[in-house]
């Protein structure tokens, strides 16, 4: 298996594992090696989509792409268990033989190497927010489909069709099967076409991605909002987002939930907001 080795000194550790979560890793190993850590991860079978995908990185940070047995690099999965994301919906790793809680809503996910098996907390509360916001018949869009598991969820709850897209064909692959496995294929179109070439409109827009793509995307994402749609998203710090938001004006905020210094906000087209004046 092809793994991603980058090495940043130890005072940004948090930072590369927020940027290797970002860019899809599953699950990551962080050794501390004097003043520097070391982590590996996977986030795609070609270099150069893991290059492209982890950005341009800090001066001082080193990445590497290494060769390394597969049978160390699965042991993770061991570990992963079942996320409650609230009393009625759970995320679990396809191969849990955890036991089922009678009366939840269970998606099972094969991450093969994309973001989202719910153990991070921008996905469980993005997840937590598609729950609340899909009405039945919506037509969603879900930005950075990862693994498919916000997909999913919008289906489960009612969504008629949902668009996913993704920069990563690993992705769109990881969506296109987990849809399947989960008997909801037909009603999940996975593909990598940017947002600019996608038309909506969308009654509720999902996107789970890091802060300066978020604004960078701010104006595809307002454009294929319907008149009343709705936009959560996450991926962003809880104390460092105003210019995310900022970047979205005049959709206004709704609600913001909090988990482990990650946010996710939910927001609308076409409201006025109550909070000013
Ligand atoms: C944090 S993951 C979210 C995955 C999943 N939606 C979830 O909530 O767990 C972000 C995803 O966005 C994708 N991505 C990054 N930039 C993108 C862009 N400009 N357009 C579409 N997808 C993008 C990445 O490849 C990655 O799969």
């Amino acid at each position: 298996m092809r793994v991603v080795e980058l090495v940043v000194p130890a005072h940004d550790a948090d930072l590369a594992t927020d940027r290797l979560w970002a860019a899809g890793a599953s699950a990551i190993e962080e050794r501390d090696d004097g003043d520097r850590v070391v982590f590996r991860t996977v986030l795609a079978a070609d270099d150069q989509v893991s290059t492209e995908r982890l950005g341009s990185l800090p001066a001082g940070w080193n990445v590497a792409f290494v060769d390394v047995d597969d049978t160390p690099a699965e042991t993770w999965r061991e570990f992963a268990v079942p996320i409650e994301v609230n009393d009625e919906l759970e995320i679990r790793p396809a191969w849990s033989d955890a036991p089922l809680r009678p009366g939840r809503t269970v998606i099972e996910i094969e991450p093969a190497g994309s973001f989202g098996l719910g153990d991070h907390p921008t996905t469980r509360l993005s997840a937590d927010a598609v729950w609340r916001a899909v009405r039945p018949g919506d037509r969603v869009l879900d930005v950075g489909c990862g693994t498919g598991v916000l997909s999913i969820v919008a289906v489960e709850r009612g969504a008629s069709s949902v668009v996913a897209i993704d920069v990563a064909e690993a992705a769109r692959e990881a969506t296109d099967h987990n849809a399947a496995r989960h008997g909801v294929g037909s009603r999940i179109d996975a593909s990598c076409t940017p947002l600019a070439e996608i038309d909506g409109p969308f009654d509720l827009v999902v996107a789970n991605i890091l802060a300066p793509t978020l604004v960078a995307l701010a104006p595809d994402l307002r454009r294929v909002l319907a008149p009343a749609g709705r936009l959560v998203i996450s991926g962003i710090l809880a104390e460092r987002h105003d210019h995310v938001i900022e970047a979205l004006a005049p959709l206004v905020v709704t609600r913001t939930d909090v988990v482990d210094a990650w946010a996710a906000v939910e927001l609308v087209a076409g409201a006025t907001d109550s909070s000013a004046g």
